[in-house]
């Protein structure tokens, strides 16, 4: 039997356990999260867990980072269980709020230009940004608003989300929000797909297609390795891999700057990252890989 982790509703609720710890000398670590969780989700509590006197973890569908058209309404739910999941992980607080707990009574139309909203600025604005835009805005948004909430020492996110890590650590360094961002490798499948909440929207079929993210990064990351530079080259050999799934519809792949995320042609002295998306049935996934370092003669 575990100790049943607390589940908060409220900003200030949360905010007053928080404090508590810290007045009691204790590291609070924060976990945000959407729920629906998996192991993914539970190796960042781990982490959290093996770094961190107290842990939080949020659980909030966050409707301003989905677009019109999206899938706030079916994205999936169930407290309970998650409830359960974190006890056994090792959470010692949930965050759970609801829409109005969050945004405020009343507060039913969120674009109105009334709100405060944190832009994310660039690196926002590009790939997942680009195909949805506003996304970053919401998400900035939320995780500020969560960091006010939880007052963390420590915030933990996935790289699984790769861009999403990036936007947050600048956010959190040029907004001066003392809380260290730390990243967590992406947790896969055995098949080498990544853990999403979403790949349970995917068919048998669909699903099995689905692999060809990875597979076609493992392509590109061994040429890499085998000292190939040029990056029209290591896409080449990427499409080759991803035009053998017709399931799958790629959205973009991209060999990036893993700081600025702006695209290379060539790969040189600095740290580089490989990012996919692609629409498999009517599911969006995104996967990355990093690159081995090339050093030049
Ligand atoms: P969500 O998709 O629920 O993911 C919560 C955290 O788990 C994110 O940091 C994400 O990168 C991480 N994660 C998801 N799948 C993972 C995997 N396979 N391996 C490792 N980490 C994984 O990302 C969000 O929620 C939201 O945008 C949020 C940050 C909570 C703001 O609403």
């Amino acid at each position: 039997m575990v100790d049943e982790a607390l589940v908060a509703r409220t900003p200030d609720e949360i905010r007053a356990l928080s404090y508590e710890w810290r007045a009691a000398g204790k590291t609070v670590g924060l976990v945000p999260t959407m729920g629906a969780l998996h192991e993914g989700h539970l190796s960042l509590v781990r982490k959290a867990r093996s770094e961190c006197g107290k842990v939080i973890v949020s659980v909030f569908v966050n409707p301003t980072q989905f677009g019109a058209g999206e899938d706030f309404d079916t994205y999936p739910r169930n407290l309970e269980n998650d409830r359960e999941l974190l006890s056994e992980a090792g959470c010692d607080a949930i965050f759970a709020p609801g829409v109005a707990e969050m945004y405020g009574e009343g507060s039913t139309d969120l674009s109105s230009g009334e709100r405060t909203f944190v832009e994310a600025g660039r690196l926002g604005d590009v790939f997942e940004g680009k195909d949805r835009p506003g996304h970053f805005r919401g998400v900035a948004t939320v995780v500020a608003m969560l960091m006010g909430a939880a007052v963390p020492h420590r915030a933990y996110f996935g790289e699984k989300d790769f861009q999403q890590l990036k936007v947050i650590g600048r956010m959190a360094r040029e907004l001066h929000m003392g809380v260290e961002i730390v990243g967590c490798p992406t947790v896969r499948e055995s098949d080498g797909l990544a853990m999403s909440s979403r790949n349970a929207n995917l068919g048998s079929e669909e699903r099995e297609a689905a692999t060809v993210l990875h597979r076609s990064l493992e392509a590109g990351a061994k040429l890499a390795a085998d000292g190939e530079k040029d990056v029209s080259t290591i896409l080449r050999r990427m499409r080759g891999v991803l035009d053998g799934e017709p399931l799958v519809e790629p959205k973009y792949v991209a060999v990036v700057d893993a700081e600025t995320l702006e695209a290379l042609e060539s790969l040189g002295e600095r740290s580089a990252r490989i990012l996919i998306a692609a629409r498999v049935g009517s599911v969006r996934l995104i996967d990355n890989i990093a690159l081995p370092f090339v050093r030049s003669e």
